[in-house]
């Protein structure tokens, strides 16, 4: 199936885990890609595997905690496509630490990629949907913007922001023709849970806590963003959709 055959899709964290996945779906659907993270090694090196398999891709190093870089970004995508039809929202850090030690730097470093940086590309992003009348915007939450966690206060509070954020933006870009939707991905294996976590914590958490038994992979959740970006959502905004294997239905 190609969906999205000639459509111009901006994903950031697209170096690699989900966003790389989410980025890779998109174009085996006719996608052209603008990726953006902030690690240009990475960056190069997926811009390269792309391009190897014959996706159209323009690779933009950028930090999205710097609304400034962040402007400059969206200037040259728009400068070589023309347009902006889809972005998804994927970047974002996490790490382990209880609420009584997090320090305000690290509070702050959480937010400013996770909800400040989210809110920098989407609004510049939207103004140009607004120009077009037209576009879907998908940002990666997480079932911790919904349920609690110990040790992730500052990320937890991130996500719950990104929550609302897309509700809202869902209501004042409505009118405009513009979606916005929320994944909430319980545990998926990627480069940032492997930093965290060692393999006897994800077994004992597979068998505590995830009915289906597994962890989720990224391709299972970039297939739920083709969804939520595609005609059959075509009547989907404001919500936000869990992917993860059963565990928030404890
Ligand atoms: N892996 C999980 O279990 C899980 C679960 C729920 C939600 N999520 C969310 O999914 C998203 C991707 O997670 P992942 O596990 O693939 O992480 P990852 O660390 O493997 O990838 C994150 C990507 O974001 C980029 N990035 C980080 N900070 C950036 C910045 N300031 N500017 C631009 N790019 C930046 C990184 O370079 C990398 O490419 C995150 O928002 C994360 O919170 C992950």
């Amino acid at each position: 199936m190609r969906r999205f055959s000639g459509q111009i899709v901006m994903v950031t964290g697209a170096g690699r885990g989900i966003g790389k996945a989410i980025a890779e779906r998109f174009a085996t659907e006719g996608a052209h890609l603008a990726l953006l993270s902030n690690d240009g090694l990475e960056l190069e090196q997926t811009a390269k595997d792309f391009t190897d398999k014959g996706y159209n891709v323009l690779p933009l190093c950028v930090d999205i905690s710097d609304p400034v870089q962040v402007d400059d970004a969206i200037h040259q995508a728009i400068n070589v496509f023309g347009r902006i039809d889809i972005l998804i929202n994927n970047a974002g850090i996490a790490w382990e630490e209880s609420f009584l030690d997090i320090t305000d730097r690290h509070w702050q470093q959480i937010l400013n990629v996770n909800l400040n940086g989210m809110f920098y590309v989407s609004q510049r992003v939207s103004r140009h949907m607004v120009k077009q009348q037209s576009g879907c915007i998908l940002n990666m939450a997480s079932t911790n913007g919904l349920v609690g966690e110990e040790k992730y206060a500052h990320y937890n509070a991130s996500k719950g922001g990104v929550v609302l954020l897309t509700k809202t933006m869902a209501l004042e870009l409505g009118r405009y023709n513009i979606r916005v939707n929320a994944v909430c991905p319980g545990y998926i294996q990627t480069p940032l849970t492997e930093s965290i976590d060692d393999s006897e914590f994800v077994e004992q958490y597979i068998r505590n806590k995830i009915p289906l038994g597994r962890v989720g992979k990224a391709q299972e959740v970039a297939g739920v963003f083709a969804f939520l970006a595609s005609e059959d959502a075509a009547f989907i905004t404001g919500e936000s959709i869990v992917v993860d294997g059963g565990q928030l239905a404890y």
